[in-house]
C-alpha cells in the first residue's frame, strides 16, 4: 500500500512494533533442545494478547502462527515438534495483522555455538538487506533494490536464492510490487513516497534455487548448504527508510 496520512502511519506503526517484539521474544528464546512448536506457540500468545492475528493463518490457512525454518529449509518451514540443535540456523519469520494493517519481519538466529563461517551469513544477510533498504529511497529505481543486494551477496560470494521476494505490504499481506533480490536492468519501476514494502533478502552457501517438500509448504535449499534470510516492512521516504519493524 501507499500511505495516505498520519493515521495510517500510526497503524503501521503499532502492527510493525507488534511484529518485531514477538521476533525478538522468539528468537531469545532460540536454544539447543527446544522445539519450533514451542517458539511457535510463545509467538502465537504474544500476538493474542496484543490483539494481533498471525498473517500466515488468515491469508493461507498456514499451519503456525509464524514460519519456523531450520537447518536446509529456508521459508515457510511449520513449526514441529523436532527440537533444535547445537550449532544449526534456524530462520524465524513473522507477520501479523491488527485494524487490517499488516506487518513482516524475519530474521535467522544461531542455536547455540556455530561454526564461524555461519556468523559471517548472518552479518552479510543482514547488511544486505539494511543496505538495500536504505538504497531505496522515492524517485529511484525499484531495481535499486536488487542490486544492493547483489553488491553485498558478491563481496561475501554467497548466492541470492532466486524466486524468494520482498513484497508491498500493509493493506494485505504480500502486495505490489514484487521486490526482487537480483538487480533486473529492464525493470522500469521507480519507487514513490509512501510505499510500503518489505526487503527480504535470502543469501545462500550452495544453493541458488529451492524446492517445496511434500508437506506443501516448506521451502529447502536445493543443493544443501546454509542459508539465511532478514527482512524488515518500511516506509519509502525521499531520505532514510522509516523502518516499521525495527
Ligand atoms: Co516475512
Ligand atoms: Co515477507
Amino acid at each position: 500500500m501507499t500511505i495516505d496520512g498520519p493515521d495510517e502511519l500510526e497503524k503501521l506503526k503499532e502492527i510493525g512494533a507488534i511484529c518485531r517484539d514477538v521476533l525478538h521474544a522468539m528468537g531469545a528464546a532460540v536454544k539447543p533442545g527446544i522445539t519450533p512448536r514451542e517458539l511457535d506457540e510463545l509467538g502465537g500468545r504474544m500476538l493474542t494478547e496484543r490483539g494481533a492475528k498471525s498473517a500466515p493463518m488468515l491469508a493461507y490457512n498456514f499451519p503456525g502462527y509464524t514460519c519456523i525454518s531450520v537447518g536446509t529449509a529456508i521459508a515457510h518451514g511449520i513449526p514441529g515438534d523436532e527440537p533444535l540443535k547445537e550449532g544449526e540456523l534456524v530462520n524465524i519469520d513473522v507477520s501479523a495483522e491488527r485494524d487490517g494493517f499488516f506487518g513482516d519481519t524475519g530474521a535467522s538466529f544461531p542455536v547455540g555455538k556455530v561454526a564461524s563461517e555461519l556468523l559471517q551469513l548472518l552479518e552479510a544477510t543482514k547488511a544486505a538487506q539494511r543496505k538495500a533498504m536504505f538504497a531505496a529511497r522515492a524517485g529511484q529505481p525499484l531495481n535499486a533494490i536488487g542490486k544492493a543486494v547483489e553488491k553485498e551477496a558478491r563481496k561475501y560470494g554467497y548466492n541470492i536464492i532466486e524466486g524468494l521476494n520482498g513484497h508491498g505490504v500493509g493493506g494485505w499481506i504480500h502486495e505490489e510490487p514484487t521486490v526482487s533480490n537480483i538487480y533486473h536492468p529492464s525493470d522500469r519501476q521507480k519507487l514513490k513516497e509512501g510505499q510500503v514494502m518489505t526487503i527480504e533478502p535470502f543469501l545462500a552457501t550452495r544453493s541458488r534455487t529451492y524446492v517445496e517438500d511434500m508437506d506443501g509448504w516448506t521451502l529447502r535449499l536445493a543443493n544443501g548448504g546454509f542459508g539465511a534470510q532478514f527482512e524488515h516492512t518500511f516506509v519509502v521516504t525521499k531520505g532514510a527508510p522509516i523502518v516499521l519493524t525495527a
